[in-house]
């Protein structure tokens, strides 16, 4: 049996999108009604988050769960420009003080993904006062929100938002453009300084925290130097430019030329780091890695599952000196059996990083609930627990009483 350390966080992640349902001001939500996702799927309702947090975290403080990162959503704070809803603030303020009363330690994500549809149509990322207007949107949600929360993550993955929107034409606004894929990028690194800094004046003393995704980046022929090469240049593009950014305060190629944007290392309190998987490049078809190998046990989003990348992305990220907390890991399965036994191993791994002297705070599994999964649609089931789509009746899975009692008894117990 695993023991817990006494400060170390088990608990489970989400987004405000992902579940809340009618998020209809995002640049999602138009997205979906466009029939962009697979299988025409549209986040509609989702879990009905938005309504049923109450019991949500009920049930979270029942099976024994004790922190939760959740997100708040732009696009209802500020619906239409300039225009925000004092009720939509209210909301996630009380979501803050459920959580606390319930005995589970709230994590605030302010950006993950979505932008309010009115900015997205005057440019997005790219709009001239994009910046501004998020941080706009970040003051006045933090001065509501107060300083009850563990800490403030300004954006998550970054470069997920910045490949998959700009570079991949994945999702929205689909473009396909190296310059703006770097200008976006860039413009993440701007965006997180400026939220830090708006976050550290109206609510000093709470933890500001940038989430980003790590993977391991493999060449899919080990004895092949173009594959070797491809590899390197991803993990570089994907892991190594960022970290360095954060590191030294200047941007490196991609981002830029080695220009300094001070401040940022200690803008930065805790460092949320989210893996999944890990790639393996083929440059002979180098469009997009293979997210697993031969003999991989795959997810329903055809992902392998390689622990030992979480190790490696922590020992890397130690290099920042800061506080890490796993602020996403996690399985899309109908086999719930597996899900423990993924759990298992990456809490592992995280512990022995912890043993190797990394600062790791904690692990939050993604996700509490089944929730829509971006340009994937309804297709992948993370949740710990399911729920009925007509009566959105919440299903604890068997996984999700195992890992609420792991935490409560401070140690990974068997399963089943
Ligand atoms: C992460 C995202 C999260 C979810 C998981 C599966 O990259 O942050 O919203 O989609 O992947």
């Amino acid at each position: 049996m695993t023991r817990l350390p006494d400060d170390f966080v088990l608990g489970v992640s989400s987004s405000g999108h992902q579940i809340e349902g009618e998020n209809d001001h995002s640049d999602w939500w138009a997205f979906e009604q466009r029939g962009l996702v697979a299988g025409g799927d549209r986040s509609g309702r989702a879990a009905d988050w938005w309504n049923r947090y109450r019991d949500d975290v009920a049930l979270m403080q029942q099976l024994g769960v004790r922190a939760h990162r959740f997100g708040v959503e732009w696009s209802r704070v500020e619906p239409a420009a300039g225009h925000f809803d004092d009720a939509a603030l209210d909301r996630y303020a009380d979501m803050v003080t459920v959580h606390r009363a319930a005995g589970i330690v709230p994590y605030i994500a302010l950006s993950h993904f979505t932008i309010p549809q009115w900015i997205a149509e005057r440019g997005g990322w790219l709009a001239p006062d994009f910046v501004e207007r998020l941080i706009g949107y970040t003051e006045r949600t933090v001065r509501r929100i107060g300083r009850d929360v563990a800490c403030y993550f300004t954006l998550n993955e970054p470069l997920t938002l910045a490949s998959m929107a700009y570079y991949f034409g994945l999702w929205p606004p689909q473009h396909r453009s190296l310059s703006e894929y770097c200008r976006v990028q860039r413009r993440t690194l701007e965006a997180h300084l400026g939220m830090a800094r708006v976050i550290r004046s109206v609510a000093p003393g709470v933890p500001v925290g940038l989430i980003k995704a790590w993977s391991r980046f493999l060449p899919y022929r080990r004895w092949f130097a173009g594959d070797q090469a491809y590899a390197a240049l991803t993990d570089w593009l994907f892991n190594g430019a960022y970290l360095s950014a954060l590191c030294s305060e200047r941007l490196p190629p991609p981002l830029g030329h080695w220009e300094r944007l001070p401040g940022l290392r200690d803008s930065i309190d805790l460092y949320g780091l989210n893996y999944y998987l890990a790639f393996y490049g083929d440059s002979l078809h180098p469009s997009f890695p293979h997210p697993s190998t031969t003999g991989d046990r795959l997810n329903q989003l055809g992902w392998g599952e390689h622990p030992q990348g979480l190790l490696i992305a922590l020992r890397r990220a130690r290099r920042l000196g800061k506080p890490i907390l796993i602020t996403e890991n996690g399985l899309a399965t109908d086999d719930d059996a597996y899900r423990g036994e993924f759990i298992r191993r990456h809490v592992e791994v995280a512990l022995q990083a912890r043993g190797d002297g990394v600062d790791v705070r904690g692990y939050l599994y993604w996700s509490f609930l089944d929730n829509f999964e971006w340009a994937e649609g309804w297709r992948a089931n993370f949740g710990l627990c399911g729920f009925d789509h007509t009566t959105l009746a919440r299903q604890p899975r068997p996984s999700a009483y195992w890992f609420g009692r792991s935490s409560a008894a401070r140690e990974l117990l068997r399963y089943g």
